[in-house]
């Protein structure tokens, strides 16, 4: 038996943010932005949309597709919850008017879906649950700081939501095309967790986590070291990625597509390039949404599976590196 991730969904809010609204807030460019990161627009969220409510939103159309055969556990990775706590798994359970099922939450920033989808798999195949809701959600733009100070980072993220459910099931009834999960692998290094990290609310801080001089400084905004994040990045994104084509027995070469995460389209580059995959086998949103942390998967696979031309047995590739560092990749075949 194996288990497949089916009925990809996504939600994006409306509004739509281009590098030239950004330049009205903060000394950057369109140049600059599209130049370093690829990145053309991401959409922001408006009062009083929330990274749950965005997740219901994708969710919706990930339940639609199984004609009202019933999830019995969810598992959200974001890192940006409503609230401190609860995360955002209770929150998507009551606003769907699922019954009592168990919600568990992933908190592993970008690489966040493919640790979902992991633990998703393991659940299913010893058949702890039959059906389970996974979600990647995230809201940034209340998060970071939209001044020069936080140009950095501010001009990377965008918000968004993406969703699929993973079940342990040969064939898939979802309209959407569906994907056997075959090899994966997962790791983390918190000796860089300083290198990109919102240090700020925490309970690190004493004697409160919350004082005037982290208002006044503005430290409650994520900080990064730009250029070591995207060298590891390229590293451990490439290195995965080889190691779970090897465990499978297939060169790169076989692969139809990569779907990445988005953080930066030259590291999706370089990674191609590395891999041997040329960029028409590279699936790309990030001109189009920016960084959506632990969403860019699942809205990467929701567009590329409807977009892209695919055959049954087809292999895609998914791997993802942040925040922690964690970072992963998940080799897929479509059903
Ligand atoms: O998803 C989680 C993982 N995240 C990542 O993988 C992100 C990895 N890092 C990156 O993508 C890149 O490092 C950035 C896009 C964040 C930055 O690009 P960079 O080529 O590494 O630029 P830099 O940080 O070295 O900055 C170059 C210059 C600096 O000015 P000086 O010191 O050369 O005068 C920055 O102050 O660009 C300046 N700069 C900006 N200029 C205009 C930094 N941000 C901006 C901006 N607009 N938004």
């Amino acid at each position: 038996m194996t288990a497949i991730a089916q009925a990809f969904s996504r939600y994006l809010p409306p509004k739509v943010v281009t590098n030239d609204d950004l330049s009205k807030l903060m000394e950057t460019s369109d140049e600059w932005i599209q130049k370093r990161t690829g990145i053309k627009e991401r959409r922001f969220v408006e009062a009083p949309t929330t990274t749950s409510d965005l997740a219901v939103e994708a969710a919706k159309g990930t339940l639609e597709q199984l004609e009202g055969k019933p999830v019995d556990a969810i598992i959200a990775a974001t890192l940006s919850p409503d609230f401190d706590f609860p995360g955002i798994g209770v929150l998507v359970q009551t606003k769907l008017g699922l019954p009592e099922i168990p919600a568990f939450d992933i908190r592993n920033q970008c690489s966040g879906f493919l640790y979902s989808l992991e633990l998703a798999k393991a659940l299913v195949l010893q058949k702890q649950y039959e059906r389970i809701l996974v979600v990647g959600a995230e809201v940034h733009s209340t998060g970071i700081d939209l001044t020069s100070r936080g140009r950095d980072i501010a001009v990377l993220f965008g918000d968004g939501a993406g969703t699929c459910v993973v079940s342990a099931e040969e064939h898939a009834s979802s309209r959407i095309p569906a994907l056997r999960l075959l090899q994966s692998e997962m790791h983390s290094d918190g000796a860089h967790a300083s290198k990109l990290w919102c240090q700020h609310i925490g309970s690190a801080h004493f004697p409160t986590r919350v004082t005037q001089e982290l208002l006044d400084e503005a430290k409650c905004f994520p900080t990064m070291e730009g250029k070591k994040v995207f060298e590891h990045a390229v590293k451990r994104m490439v290195e995965v990625s080889h190691s779970v084509l090897a465990k499978e027995g297939i060169p790169a070469s076989k692969v139809r597509l990569v779907v990445p995460h988005q953080a930066n389209l030259r590291i999706n580059t370089m990674v191609g390039d590395a891999l041997g995959v040329p960029g028409d086998r590279l699936f790309n949103t990030i001109e189009r949404y920016g960084n959506t942390t632990a969403a860019t998967i699942p809205i990467g696979l929701s567009h590329a599976l409807m977009e892209v031309p695919l055959h049954p047995e087809d292999y895609i590739l998914s791997c993802a590196f942040g925040s922690g560092f964690t970072w992963g990749a998940t080799l897929m075949q479509v059903v």
